[in-house]
C-alpha cells in the first residue's frame, strides 16, 4: 500500500473479525473495529481478542450496535473507511430457533443501517459474510455460488439470504462493489464457544461427554481460520467490477449482470466426516471422548461441501491447512488460555 488506508471491520472482537483485523493491521491498514460485546458467548473471550488489537495503536475499538441509528453513519464520516469487512451478526444455527428477535435487529436492521453508511460515504470495496447455511435443503454437492438458494433451514440461515439480496439491491442503485462470503464452518484458535470444537474440547477436558447430533451420520468441511483470512485478505484486493468494465467472464460466476456484485465460497472443498472429526481430536487430546448420540437438531443439515472453482479462479489456490494441523493448534490454544494442564 502506498498511503495508509482505512479498514472498518464489523464484529473485530468476534472470532473471524479479531483474525481478520489483525491480518489488516499487520498488512498497514489502520483499523476501526466495531463490537456490541454481546453475551452470546464468553465475553471475556470477547474482551480478551480486543485487548489484543488494541496494542496496535493504529487500532481503534467502538463499542456500539449496528443497528444503533447513525451510530455507522457517524463512524463512516469521521473515518471514511475505503475497505468494510462486515462480520458482526448473530450467528448460530440453534439460537435462531430460541431468539429470533435478535437476528431480525443485528442482521437486517444492522445490515441496513451500515448500507446506508455506505450510501453516505462510499467505500472501495465492501467484503460482508454469508453463510454454507444458505444452501439450506439443496443436495447437489459440492455446493457452488450459482446453484439457487431458495430452501434455508433456519431462520439464521434466511437472514444471510435477505442481506445477500439487500447488498445486492444496494450495489445496484449506488454502485457500490461488494463480495459476499459463504463460510464454510471455520475452526481455529480463539474459536467460538459455541461451535462443536470448543464444545468438544471443553467437555473432554473436563470429563463430560460430547452430544454427537444425527448419530454421527454429519459432513462439514471445515475451513481453518489462517486459510479463511488469506482468502479474505486477498478478496479485499479483488472488488467485482460494474457491468460497464467488465472483461471475459469466468465459468460459474456468481458476479451480479447489473451490479458490482458478487458471492464466493469460503471453503475447504474436502468434507469431513463427524466421526473422523472427532478422532482427530481424540488424538490430539490423547483422550477418547465419551459419546452421546442425538437425533438431528432442528434447522441443522447433514452435510456441507464448497465448491472452490470460482474462489481459485479469483484469487488462487489457498493453503490448506490439514485437519489434523488445525485441531492440534486449537487443543494448544484451549489449553494455554483456559489453564489446564496439557
Ligand atoms: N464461524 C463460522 O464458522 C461461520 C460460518 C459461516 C458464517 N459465519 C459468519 O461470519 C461472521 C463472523 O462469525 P464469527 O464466527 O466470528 O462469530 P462471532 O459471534 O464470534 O463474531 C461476531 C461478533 O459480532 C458482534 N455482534 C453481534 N451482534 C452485533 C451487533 N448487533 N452490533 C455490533 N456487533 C455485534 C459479537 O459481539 C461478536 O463479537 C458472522 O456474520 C457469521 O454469521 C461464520
Amino acid at each position: 500500500m502506498t498511503q495508509q488506508q482505512t479498514a472498518l471491520v464489523t464484529g473485530a472482537a468476534g472470532f473471524i473479525g479479531f483474525h481478520v483485523a489483525k491480518r489488516l493491521l499487520d498488512d498497514g491498514y489502520r483499523v476501526i473495529g466495531l463490537d456490541s460485546m454481546n453475551d452470546y458467548y464468553d465475553v471475556t473471550l470477547k474482551e480478551r481478542r480486543a485487548q489484543i488489537l488494541i496494542e496496535d495503536p493504529t487500532f481503534t475499538m467502538v463499542h456500539g450496535k449496528l443497528e444503533q441509528p447513525r451510530l455507522l453513519l457517524e463512524l463512516f464520516c469521521r473515518h471514511q473507511p475505503t475497505v468494510v469487512v462486515h462480520l458482526a451478526a448473530q450467528a448460530g444455527v440453534r439460537f435462531s430457533i430460541e431468539q429470533p428477535r435478535s437476528y431480525v435487529e443485528a442482521n437486517l436492521i444492522g445490515m441496513f443501517e451500515l448500507l446506508e453508511a455506505a450510501r453516505a460515504h462510499p467505500p472501495t470495496h465492501m467484503l460482508m459474510a454469508s453463510t454454507s447455511s444458505i444452501y439450506g435443503a439443496n443436495t447437489k454437492m459440492p455446493y457452488a455460488e450459482t446453484d439457487k438458494v431458495d430452501t434455508q433451514m433456519s431462520f439464521y440461515a434466511a437472514t444471510k439470504k435477505a442481506n445477500e439480496a439487500m447488498a445486492h439491491s444496494y450495489a445496484h442503485l449506488y454502485g457500490l462493489p461488494m463480495t459476499m462470503f459463504r463460510f464454510f464452518t471455520v475452526y481455529g484458535p480463539w474459536g467460538r464457544p459455541d461451535m462443536a470444537l470448543f464444545k468438544f474440547v471443553s467437555a473432554i477436558q473436563e470429563g463430560r461427554a460430547i452430544d454427537v447430533y444425527n448419530h454421527g451420520n454429519m459432513r462439514r468441511d471445515f475451513t481453518y481460520i489462517d486459510d479463511l483470512v488469506e482468502g479474505v485478505r486477498r478478496l479485499i484486493d479483488t472488488p467485482p467490477l460494474g457491468p460497464d468494465h467488465r472483461t471475459d467472464p469466468i465459468p460459474g460466476d456468481s458476479l451480479s449482470p447489473v451490479a458490482p456484485w458478487r458471492t464466493v465460497n469460503i471453503g475447504n472443498a474436502n468434507p469431513t466426516a463427524l466421526g473422523d472429526f472427532i478422532a482427530a481430536i481424540e488424538g490430539a487430546m490423547g483422550q477418547e471422548a465419551q459419546k452421546t448420540y442425538m437425533d438431528m437438531q432442528p434447522g441443522d443439515v447433514p452435510a456441507t461441501w464448497a465448491d472452490t472453482s470460482l474462489l481459485t479462479h479469483l484469487i488462487g489456490t489457498l493453503p490448506q491447512t490439514d485437519l489434523k494441523t488445525g485441531i492440534t493448534a486449537f487443543v494448544r490454544w484451549y489449553k494455554a488460555s483456559y489453564n489446564r494442564a496439557p
